[in-house]
């Protein structure tokens, strides 16, 4: 089968880099937007280069220009979108908004992978105050898609590994410590980890599957459904030592919310969703969704234990 061109916005990101490298291993003709607004930004203009010594094409284009969209969309079968959607670092999940109008007046676009890859947010009609912003710009997001009918896929990757278990679950923290851990109630509410290569490799693998078409593929490596309590029995066992714990109460959790920083409390309130409440395994996939795992079982996922080891 021939494969589809693929067009990655958001590609010098920290997902979309990736899905750029899983694109064109996959042997996808593979395009990725040059915005112009980059400028100087040696870092981004050196990864640009290195996608294009791999073959990928540069498309320049501008969020400002919708003409200049319309015209990077009209080159590519489908469109994967990676843009920015963390509040600590930087959040531009509506600005999708144009991408969604270019893509329905060039009219050629077979599939829409837009910026998602975390919580369903579709699930999180009841999620808590200013996390939810979070949740709810991607639901206007996907309400223009489907009101201009452009066929997607929204890909649920639950929790990156570099953010969740690189810190043991603990907000703020991206690498384990050897003395003590703060759990998250009792730590033994299940959540899914998933490595961010493995996010893009699943992403790319779905873009041609009929079966998730206009569906949300959930990714649920089976052996990554962990409880905080189990990922850090795993760095444990890797370090040979015990740690000492303290634990949080949820009450205390959430008055501690209150005073931070609008990006922290936005943060803090998905960890409160996952650790607490349960938002990513409290809920059995139904017929509006696939599991990736299953149906790309030949992908050999990194298990948590494995992810771990970089850290001793
Ligand atoms: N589940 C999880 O644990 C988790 C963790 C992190 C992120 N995520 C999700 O993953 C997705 C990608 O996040 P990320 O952290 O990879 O993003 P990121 O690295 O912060 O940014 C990705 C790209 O967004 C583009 N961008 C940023 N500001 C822009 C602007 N003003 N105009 C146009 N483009 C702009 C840039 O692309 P170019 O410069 O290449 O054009 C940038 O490289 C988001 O939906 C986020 O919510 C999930």
């Amino acid at each position: 089968m021939e494969r589809s061109r693929v067009l990655v916005v958001g590609g010098t990101g920290y997902l979309g880099r990736r899905i750029v490298r899983a694109s064109l291993d996959y042997g996808h003709p593979t395009y990725v937007l040059h915005r112009r607004e980059i400028g100087v930004d040696i870092d981004k203009v050196q990864m640009l280069m290195s996608f294009k010594k791999q073959g990928a094409h540069l498309v320049e284009g501008s969020f400002s220009d919708h003409r200049s969209l319309v015209d990077a969309v009209k080159q590519v079968d489908v469109v994967v979108c990676a843009i920015s959607g963390v509040h600590i670092r930087s959040h531009q999940i509506l600005l999708q908004l144009k991408l969604v109008d270019a893509i329905k007046q060039a009219g050629n676009i077979k599939r829409f992978l837009p910026s998602e890859f975390g919580i369903d947010p579709a699930r999180m009609g009841h999620a808590i105050a200013p996390g939810r912003v979070a949740f709810d710009d991607k639901m206007v997001v996907r309400k223009a898609i489907e009101d201009a009918g452009i066929p997607f896929t929204y890909v649920s990757a639950n929790c990156f590994a570099a953010y969740f278990v690189g810190g043991l679950c603990q907000p703020g923290h991206i690498i384990p410590s050897r003395d003590g851990v703060c759990l998250l109630g009792d730590g033994n509410v299940k959540a899914i980890f998933v490595e961010e290569d493995d996010i893009a490799m699943y992403t790319i693998k779905t873009i041609d599957d009929p079966r998730t078409l206009n569906k949300t593929l959930y990714i649920r490596p089976p052996e990554n459904i962990l409880s905080q309590k189990e990922v850090v029995e795993a760095w444990e066992e890797l370090i040979g030592k015990e740690l000492s714990k303290s634990s949080i109460s949820e009450e205390d959790f959430l008055t501690n919310i209150k005073g931070q920083d609008y990006a922290s409390q936005v943060g803090l309130g998905h960890y409160y969703h996952v650790f607490y409440e349960g938002c990513l395994t409290n809920f059995k996939i139904g017929d509006e969704g696939e599991e990736a795992s299953q149906l790309y079982p030949e992908v050999v996922y990194t298990r948590v234990k494995d992810y771990l080891k970089q850290y001793v």
